[in-house]
């Protein structure tokens, strides 16, 4: 498993890209999906999309905390309900988070990486997640969801410089 480059916004125009759909479910996609479970986890992230490694596919990859990682390959939402008020960041827009909208339910299809098609009922955190991931493959950031631009916020980085 390797560690790979994230793609960052607004330099990676892959970013803004409509990912393709996976075709097969090869040895090339089970690779992918093991090096983005390990760049998420390296960054402590909770999910990671595809072309978020500059890779154009729609392939997800999500991690709840305590719980084993996932990935979803074709993600689609099939249901949404309710709302949700979250604070977002994205590890291609380092340096910020926003406020926004989610969705507080969500029942998504898709296919795991064995190629079984299997059907998720997500709330709270794993709901947002999906929504967050599915839409990098539709080439949208949180950003896009930021109605007011003070929402969007510096996070101060206690790094040195
Ligand atoms: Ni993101």
């Amino acid at each position: 498993m390797r560690v790979l480059p994230i793609s960052h916004y607004p330099n990676d125009s892959v970013l803004r890209q409509k990912a393709k759909k996976v075709p097969t479910i090869d040895s090339s996609i089970q690779r992918l999906i093991d090096d983005m479970i390990k760049t998420m986890q390296r960054s402590n992230g909770v999910g990671l999309a595809a072309p978020q490694v500059g890779i154009s596919l729609r392939v997800i990859v999500l991690q709840m905390p305590e719980q084993e990682p996932f990935a979803l390959i074709n993600p689609e939402i099939i249901k949404r309900a309710g709302e949700q008020q979250v604070t977002e960041g994205c590890l291609s827009v380092p340096g910020y988070c926003g406020e926004i909208k989610r969705s507080a339910e969500v029942e998504v299809k898709g296919k795991d990486r064995r190629g079984k098609i299997v059907k998720i009922k997500a709330t709270g955190l794993l709901a947002e997640a999906f929504e967050h991931e599915i839409d990098h493959l539709n080439g949208i950031l949180y950003i896009d969801h930021i109605e007011n631009p003070e929402n969007l916020h510096n996070v101060q980085s206690n790094e040195a410089d």
